[in-house]
């Protein structure tokens, strides 16, 4: 018996969310983003069961590695392009699109130019992502610069397609000014220079057709998690792709004013059984996830109580006398959305997702 934390992936729940994608943006090509290890589920059985995408992104130059070892073909792309020329031999050998989000990126295209013999037989050439700040202002040439970019970029012959990104900052509030000026600074550039477009992370995809383009890139959702803003379920019905899965192993009968767990902050109102779960920070819940914390026992609820430890966490189990040791327990997923779990942590679904650590099994079923 080894201890029982486990994070259980439904791999026909993520294939179920794509086909929610597709559904909501028919006439966009769907990138799937799978960086941070599949926002935590496991990124090569992510891929898996998102065959049905078009393409996939990832963060990095390793992801990308990893999927073409695992014999993936199709277009993946690298969000933040490389980060340094060195990289970007492997990146054309493995055939990987680029974002190109800044000068320098440009300036190591231009050498790998010079370096490599125009249109090798063979050679695919690269396709490039030219991103754009349209108010996000994080990664992105600014739009004063973008058109002198692309032309940069159109004088690369290494360079076989071109396509036009940006992201935005508050897709997940449908109502928000700025989703309006973005996707109106995009579409005022893009006409200026006609190729591929892509605007539309998980929340644009759900609520904001006029910015899904030709290629849609949505991440959380597949995942199963609302990529609405906190307390707003998704407009269109998910399922959580990871249950974070636990059993009590221990319980207790605490006496009045027993204080539970490091610092006491929490005491007992009156004579209860409290169970000990093996899940704690050491396997991604969230330490500063407050007493009241939803927990499901026996797939009742069972409110967190006491700080989290590293290995362990309590619950109250006044409403469940009989529960024993062994029964399980439910951190988030089936019956507790993780975006739930999140907003009492004051987080977010996505950091609880990749934040589970690696010492916890991911165990995959179909
Ligand atoms: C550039 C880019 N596009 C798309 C996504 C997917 O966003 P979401 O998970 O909100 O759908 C991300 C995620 O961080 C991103 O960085």
């Amino acid at each position: 018996m080894t201890r029982p934390v486990r994070a259980h992936i439904d791999l026909s729940a993520l294939t179920f969310n794509l086909s929610q994608a597709c559904r909501a943006a028919p006439d966009s090509r769907v990138m799937a983003v799978i960086k941070a290890d599949g926002y935590g589920h496991g990124m090569l059985s992510v891929a898996g069961a998102l065959e049905a995408a078009d393409g996939f992104a990832v963060a990095s130059l390793e992801e990308g590695v990893s999927l073409r070892e695992a014999g993936v073909e199709k277009p993946v792309l690298l969000l933040e392009g490389v980060f340094s020329r060195d990289e970007l031999e492997t990146a054309v050998h493995h055939n990987f699109e680029l974002v190109v989000h800044q000068a320098a990126q440009l300036g190591w295209l231009q050498a790998l130019d010079r370096s490599l013999a125009a249109g090798t037989p063979g050679q695919p050439g690269l396709s490039v992502w030219l991103k754009v700040n349209t108010g996000m202002n994080r990664l992105g040439f600014p739009l004063d610069e973008a058109l002198a970019a692309w032309d940069r970029l159109a004088a690369i012959s290494q360079v076989s397609a071109r396509r036009w990104m940006s992201h935005f900052a508050c897709a997940d509030e449908p109502q928000h000014l700025a989703n309006a000026e973005q996707e109106r600074l995009f579409r005022e550039l893009c006409a200026q220079r006609e190729a591929p477009c892509s605007l539309a992370n998980s929340a644009a995809l759900l609520s904001r057709p006029s910015s899904h383009f030709d290629w849609v890139r949505p991440g959380i959702m597949l995942y199963g998690a609302s990529p609405m803003a906190a307390g707003q379920a998704a407009p269109v019905e998910l399922h959580p792709a990871m249950t974070l899965r636990s059993e009590l192993i221990a319980v207790r009968q605490c006496r009045q004013g027993d204080a539970v767990g490091y610092g006491q902050t929490w005491v007992c109102p009156e004579d209860m059984p409290v169970g000990v779960v093996a899940a704690g920070y050491g396997d991604g819940y969230p330490r500063h996830a407050p007493s009241g914390t939803p927990v499901r026992v026996n797939g009742e609820p069972a409110p967190l109580i006491g700080r989290v430890s590293m290995d362990t966490l309590c619950v109250d189990l006044r409403k469940q006398p009989r529960a024993s040791v062994g029964d399980p327990v439910v951190l988030w997923g089936q019956g507790l959305p993780v975006e739930t779990v999140a907003e009492a942590a004051g987080t977010i679904s996505y950091a609880l997702l990749c934040g589970v650590t690696s010492r916890v099994p991911r165990v995959n079923s179909i």
